[in-house]
């Protein structure tokens, strides 16, 4: 990450990436300040949690709605700002069919929102959230950045897209520099409850069924966020002022191999009911990472077995406190 030290912004900081990241750039030396509205989408208090041990290395999080262009701009002057990390957002494919009027909010006025702050101070470097759920309906694999991304599955993958095109807009624009990052299934100890992986611990330990779609031939490339943290560490110091990456594992790796995982780090069986995929769901994803690699030496290390068995020790440990 270099010698210099930067004054960084972590949008979502309360959440599962965003906490993991302003960790890692707080213990590179660099000064962190995080943001989050603390939505109820799922657990506040795992949010709390995760900001109270943020809290206790000296990373402060303001409560605020990245959609408030103005108190935005006052956080950035006042700060400093020199990074910004920007992963707040409404995440989650199935509540897009729900709750559509949040993706808009926060994924479409937030990210304007980010844009604007910034365009008073383009010297700052952004980097982003947007997601493999921008590949939609598309059956050639691996996904590459050169597909064409031009039929999402879902509204949350409509709004990542939409940010992607707003992102270069601006730096056509006002020569901004903005870095969008396709993330690709990301877990991980302090995760997202609504997840898969999550969901299905939760099941397991308590011996309930778990519900596996389409006969668990759903394939993801599921990626541990210690690489994930890695590549946006990479991508603070991309040489390029403009671009979109895929973060992935690099392995199209089944549902059912994630159960099995699961199963040898919990010690338990696993239930299974099968039931339909629902609507929105893609097939399968899976990331061609050369573009990441070669621009700024993203190389993700972590197998499934591996990263699903540090998850599952976290787990245990977390769900008895
Ligand atoms: N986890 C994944 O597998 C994955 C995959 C692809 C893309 N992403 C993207 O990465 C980013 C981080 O995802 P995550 O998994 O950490 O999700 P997360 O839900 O744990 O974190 C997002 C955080 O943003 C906050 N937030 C939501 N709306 C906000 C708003 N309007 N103002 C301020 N804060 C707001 C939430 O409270 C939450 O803490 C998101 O942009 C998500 O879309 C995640």
């Amino acid at each position: 990450m270099g010698n210099d030290t930067w004054n960084v912004l972590v949008t979502g900081a309360a959440g599962f990436i965003g906490f993991h990241v302003a960790k890692k750039l707080k213990e590179a030396g660099h000064s962190v300040i995080g943001l989050d509205n603390f939505c109820p989408y799922y657990s506040v208090q795992l949010k709390n949690d995760r900001t109270a041990l943020l809290q206790r290395m000296g990373i402060s999080c303001v409560t605020q709605g990245v959609e408030e262009t103005q108190k935005l701009k006052e956080l950035i002057e006042k700060e400093k700002i020199t990074h910004i990390v920007h992963l707040a957002a409404q995440a989650g494919v199935r509540y897009s069919l729900e709750a559509p009027e949040a993706y808009l909010q926060s994924n479409i006025d937030g990210f304007l929102s980010v844009l604007e702050a910034v365009r008073c101070h383009p010297s700052i470097v952004t980097v982003w959230a947007s997601s493999s759920s921008v590949y939609g309906t598309n059956t050639k694999l691996p996904f590459s950045e050169e597909d064409r991304t031009d039929s999402p599955a879902n509204l949350y993958g409509a709004t990542k897209k939409a940010n992607e095109l707003m992102a270069y807009a601006y730096h056509h624009l006002f020569g901004m520099k903005l870095i969008g990052l396709r993330f690709f299934t990301v877990y991980g100890p302090w995760g997202r409850p609504d997840m898969a992986y999550f969901l299905f611990a939760e099941k397991m330990v308590k011996g309930e069924p778990i519900a596996m779609f389409g006969r668990g031939m759903l394939r993801r490339d599921f990626t541990y966020i210690d690489d994930i943290v890695e590549g946006i560490a990479g991508a603070l110091s991309c040489p390029k002022d403009y671009g979109v990456y895929n973060l992935g594992n690099s392995h199209s790796q089944s549902v059912h191999q994630l159960v099995t995982c699961l199963e040898t780090s919990l010690g338990c069986t696993a239930l299974l009911r099968e039931v339909e995929a629902p609507a929105g769901d893609m097939v399968e994803t899976w990331a061609d990472i050369r573009k990441a690699q070669s621009d700024f030496g993203y190389a993700p290390k972590i197998s499934l077995a591996e990263g699903i068995d540090r998850f599952a020790s976290w787990y245990k440990a977390y769900r008895t406190v």
